[in-house]
């Protein structure tokens, strides 16, 4: 190995106690390869075997706590004790080879698909419809749905501990459930859930809370438990960095594992700030990271790339693009072959990285998501 990559393999414990023996995680990627009612399949197993070989962490993909926040079809979950067979598979296929598990923690909120609810219509915080193409207004939660919901998040938090994963990450970012409560344009409560910045905050905290409570209760060995967010909203109102900034500030003080930044690239400013040069993810670890330990991902290939983002105090970097296209990418920059590392996806290695066929599709016919090579 590059010894000028030796950061990358020192050891980390997180504050639960939770070791690991490198600083790269997966980050999480939405697969649609599970079964109907949300159960694992083969293929899933597959796929996750391939990318934890070597890897310290690994987040899968988001799992559904409940079924009124659905998005769409063959979608993981994590929302019934019958699906803890699954899960307990997927946490020692994980595991096996020393790789940390981590499951992801969602509900989609306003932006779940009416046709696939319960009652026909997604819950919000309020009734604001979200800015894009076809957006459903939803329902505004009352007391007793927040409840529920709350509690769906800490049942998927014991069903996590009893599967044998090693932590959860409540998934507060990409616009979902949480995050439209922490949001001004998805929540316009005048209630304890809403009105003031700080009363924003209060749904995510209540989570965090209720599944740190549930950690506290059932696990009999070291459990993380974190917080993924989007720094920024484009819509207007919508969250921004200073709004952010305050919150890290108070989730900072909530004996989380981790802060994971969900950016596409890791160097970028805030959007509002013309001029602002500075990476919103090293914001983030200015303001928290001498107190929890933050993630950053986006963009980040070469072990040079994760090298220099290291070298921002951050503790641990995700790779997303990078893990589907390189399963080992780990091992081949441990074995000094990391000029073998490709950001090409061909055509005609689906069957060798296995990835199942709607990500597959999906990969290779949105625009610009994957630089694919015939
Ligand atoms: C196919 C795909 C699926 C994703 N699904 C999720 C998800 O389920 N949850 C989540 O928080 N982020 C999800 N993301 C975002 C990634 O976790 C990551 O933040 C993003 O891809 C930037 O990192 P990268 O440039 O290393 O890929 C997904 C990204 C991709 C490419």
């Amino acid at each position: 190995m590059n010894k000028s990559y030796e950061a990358l393999f020192a050891s980390f414990r997180f504050p639960s106690g939770v070791t690991v023996d490198n600083r790269v995680t997966m980050a999480p990627m939405t697969l649609m390869a599970s079964a109907a009612n949300g159960e694992v399949t083969d293929d899933e197993l597959a796929y996750y075997e391939l990318r934890s070989r070597g890897i310290g962490t690994l987040f899968t993909s988001s799992a559904l706590v409940s079924q009124s926040g659905k998005l769409g079809e063959n979608l993981f979950a994590i929302d019934n004790d019958d699906l803890l067979p699954g899960l307990t598979k997927l946490a020692s296929v994980i595991r096996k080879n020393g790789t940390k598990a981590f499951i992801q923690l969602f509900h989609g909120g306003r932006l779940s698909n009416p046709a696939l609810l319960p009652g026909g219509q997604a819950l919000g915080a309020s009734a604001v419809a979200a800015e894009r193409e076809g957006a459903a207004v939803p329902k505004a939660m009352t007391e007793a749905e927040i409840e529920s919901v709350v509690d769906d998040f800490a049942q998927a938090a014991r069903r996590a501990i009893e599967a044998g994963f090693d932590g959860v990450e409540i998934h507060g970012a990409n616009g979902f459930l949480l995050q439209q409560f922490f949001s001004p344009h998805s929540n316009r409560r005048e209630d304890k859930w809403g009105g003031t910045l700080e009363k924003r905050m209060n749904f995510p905290l209540e989570v965090i809370r209720r599944v740190k409570d549930t950690v506290a209760k059932h696990a009999s060995s070291p459990f993380a438990v974190g917080y993924r967010l989007s720094p920024e909203e484009n819509e207007n109102p919508g969250i921004t960095m200073a709004d952010t900034l305050r919150f890290v500030d108070v989730l900072a003080e909530q004996g989380l594992d981790f802060i994971h930044v969900s950016v596409d690239r890791f160097w970028a400013g805030p959007r509002r700030e013309e001029n602002s040069a500075k990476s919103r993810v090293v914001m983030i670890q200015e303001q928290a990271g001498g107190r929890v330990p933050v993630i950053g991902v986006g963009g980040l290939w070469t072990p040079e790339d994760v090298v220099q983002a290291l070298g921002t105090g951050i503790p641990l970097v995700g790779l997303g693009h990078a893990m589907l296209l390189n399963p080992d990418w780990i091992e081949k920059v441990r074995s000094g072959r990391e000029a073998e590392i490709t950001t090409l996806l061909s055509r005609s290695s689906q069957k060798e990285l296995r990835i199942p066929d709607k990500m597959w599709g999906m990969i290779t016919n949105v625009p610009g998501w994957f630089n694919v090579v015939d």
